[in-house]
This record gives C-alpha cells, structure tokens and sequence, in this order.
C-alpha cells in the first residue's frame, strides 16, 4: 500500500492511498470525514459490483450509507442528472457537515464533486474511483463538472476531495477496453515528465495493461505522484497544470467530431493517438528527433491503442482545425498546444498557427 499526499499550500492536503484489498478498509479510512452518515453516488454498474462491500465496510464503523445510482455513461455529467441528485441528498437530509463518498469512474466523480461543491454551498467529498482513469487522472486534482450541448465539463467547480482511495482489485473487474483507455493517461503521465517510468511501461511495467496487479499498482503510484506534483504547484491550470493536457488537444478535436461516441473512440483511445500527434507534430517543427516519436508511437500501439487518425475513422482537416481552436484551452491567436523536445520533456506552446496545424493534419491523413 502507498501514500501520496496531494496539495502545496494552494489547497488542503489529502492523500491518496493506493493498494489491494481498500475497499474491505474503507469504513475506517472515511471515518475521520464523516460524522454518523454518508450518501455514496455511484452509477449502477458499479452500485451492483461494489457498493454492498462499501456499505458492509462502512458500517462496521457505524456509519449509516445510502446509494444514490445514477445512469452509466457521459450522459449522466449533465443538469438533469445534477438536479436529481441534489434532491436526494436533500431528501437524504444531509448537512454540511455530512460528506459525499463517490463510487465510480470519471462521470461519478465528476458529477458527485460537483455536487459535493455546490451542495449547501460546499460538503466535503471523498473519491473511490474504480476505473483505470479515474485512479490516475480524474479523482486526483479536484477538477469537477457536467456536459452541456456546447461541450464536455463547461460547468464546473474545482473541489478537492478530502480522501481518494484507489484500490487496485477493482480493476479486475474492468472491460478490457476501458482498462487501456486508461493506461492512456499512465502513458501521457510518463511523457510528460518521467522517461524512466515511461521506458518501464514500455517494459517490464507493461504488464498492467494486461491486468497484472503490481504493474497496475506501480503505475497507478508513479502516476498519481505526478499529478500531485502537477497540480499541488498549479491547482487552477494557470501554468504547469495544462502539461496534462497533453494529447488531449488533438485528442478532443478528434472525439466532438465522432459525437464523442464511446463506441467509435473511447476517451483514452483519443488521448493516446492525441499524445503520438502531439509527438510527431513536434518532430516536424524540429522539436525532437523523429526516431522519438516512432518510439513513442511502438510503446502506445504494443499497449493495443491507436496512433493514426486512419485508425479512428475519416476527417476533414478543417473541421479538426475548427474544433482545435474552439477548445476552451485556446487562448489568443495562436493555438495552444502541449509539446514535447523529448519523453518527459513535454512543455506548453501558445503560439502555434492554425496554417501549420492544418498541414500538420493533412499529412496525418485528414481530407
Ligand atoms: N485531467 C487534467 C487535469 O486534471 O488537469
């Protein structure tokens, strides 16, 4: 079992706990946040898989739970399902020195912190995630919002959690597919800023994506120090915090114009191909060697996800332009884009011009 503290001084710290077997635990470690109840928002997948044993666990400490389940998928990140859940923690009768507890991936925790931010104007929420992604990316780092139909989490609040608890057996239980989507995020994590982690993903770590539990467990260490280190320096992305970023620019443009349709790329399928555009968009402006962004791109496709925009579906240039730049990360003339000199070297331009970046995506393939 591991510790990672979260939090510079911008933020209440909190740690995120990362072993086998928490679940069973949990009542104990959620204990000192909560007073004699919890409401556990969860989707109702996950409810039916592992809400029982957080119940059990939690009341063997005396706390009082109950399970609000919402619909699975992205459409629950929305106003509807966020007004349906205030109901019930109001007919739940929490207050404000109750806590949240979510229960689930990206969209639980999402939905559930944003909840948590808004709910007599501010409860306490402790995160449980229980895919891949959410362990290593969206549970960590207080960044909480739902959809609307101009885009993905333009509303939003940044909340921390007060406790995350990542078990890694719950990961046994994930669709392949969902699991390498987010191995995705493991990988990005390595370019970012870790070469070394990044080569042993590329090896010996790379077992976690085949579902070996001390490879899950290192990566999912390793990946939650960097994103503590990231966003305890920058919790509101006013600098460093956009290195997450990375292939998430090319990434975004490429799911809106799939209607962002799991079935035809799932989120971290769109990162990892973003990362290997990020890569070779930087070997084409000379800003690494060519023979990285082939190493990047071998390491990405052994992990079974896609590098090519062919492997996505067909798109018009223009058109991912247009959605590149109407990005809520674009700021001034030039696009923003997160760059790399090298793995582990990624840093953030400001100043690419849409005429390179439309060239750049006809080469890739784009119409
Ligand atoms: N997922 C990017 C961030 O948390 O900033």
């Amino acid at each position: 079992m591991n510790v990672v503290s979260v939090g510079g001084g911008a933020f209440q710290p909190y740690d995120v706990v990362v072993g086998r077997g928490l679940l069973a635990g949990a009542g104990q470690r959620i204990a000192p946040f909560v007073r004699g109840r919890t409401a556990i928002v969860s989707d109702e997948t996950v409810a039916a898989l592992h809400g029982p044993a957080l119940q059990v666990s939690l009341q063997a400490v005396g706390i009082r739970s109950e399970i609000i389940a919402v619909p699975p998928g992205e459409a629950s990140k929305s106003f509807a399902e966020l007004e349906r859940l205030m109901d019930r923690l109001l007919s739940f009768g929490l207050d404000r020195k109750d806590a949240i507890v979510a229960l689930g991936g990206g969209v639980v925790g999402d939905l559930a912190g944003l909840a948590a931010a808004l709910y007599m104007r501010g409860i306490d929420f402790i995160q449980v995630p229980t895919t891949l992604l959410a362990q290593v990316d969206s549970s960590v780092g207080g960044k909480t919002a739902i959809d609307t139909p101009r885009g993905k989490n333009l509303v939003g609040a940044f909340h921390q959690p007060r406790l995350v608890l990542a078990d890694i057996d719950v990961l046994s239980t994930l669709p392949e597919r969902q699991l390498r989507s987010g191995w995705a995020e493991v990988l990005k994590h390595g370019l970012i800023c870790d070469a070394d982690f990044f080569n042993w993903l590329g090896g010996e770590g790379g077992a976690g994506v085949r579902g070996d539990p001390a490879a899950l467990e290192g990566a999912v260490v390793r990946s939650v120090e960097i994103k503590a280190a990231v966003v305890g320096a920058d919790e509101k992305e006013a600098g460093r915090r956009a290195l997450l970023n990375l292939g998430h620019t090319f990434g975004h443009a490429i799911e809106a114009e799939l209607g962002f349709e799991e079935a035809a790329l799932a989120h971290g399928e769109a990162v990892a191909l973003g990362c290997c555009m990020a890569f070779r968009y930087s070997a084409r402006q000379g800003l690494c060697d060519p023979a990285i962004a082939a190493r990047v791109e071998a390491v990405i496709a052994a992990a079974g996800l896609p590098t090519r925009l062919a492997e996505a579906g067909q798109f018009a240039a223009s058109n991912l332009l247009a959605r590149m730049a109407g990005d809520k990360k674009a700021e001034g003339g030039g696009l923003t884009l997160i760059l790399a000199r090298g793995i582990g070297e990624a840093f953030v331009s400001k100043t690419e011009t849409p005429e390179t970046v439309l060239a750049f995506l006809k080469e890739e393939g784009a119409a």
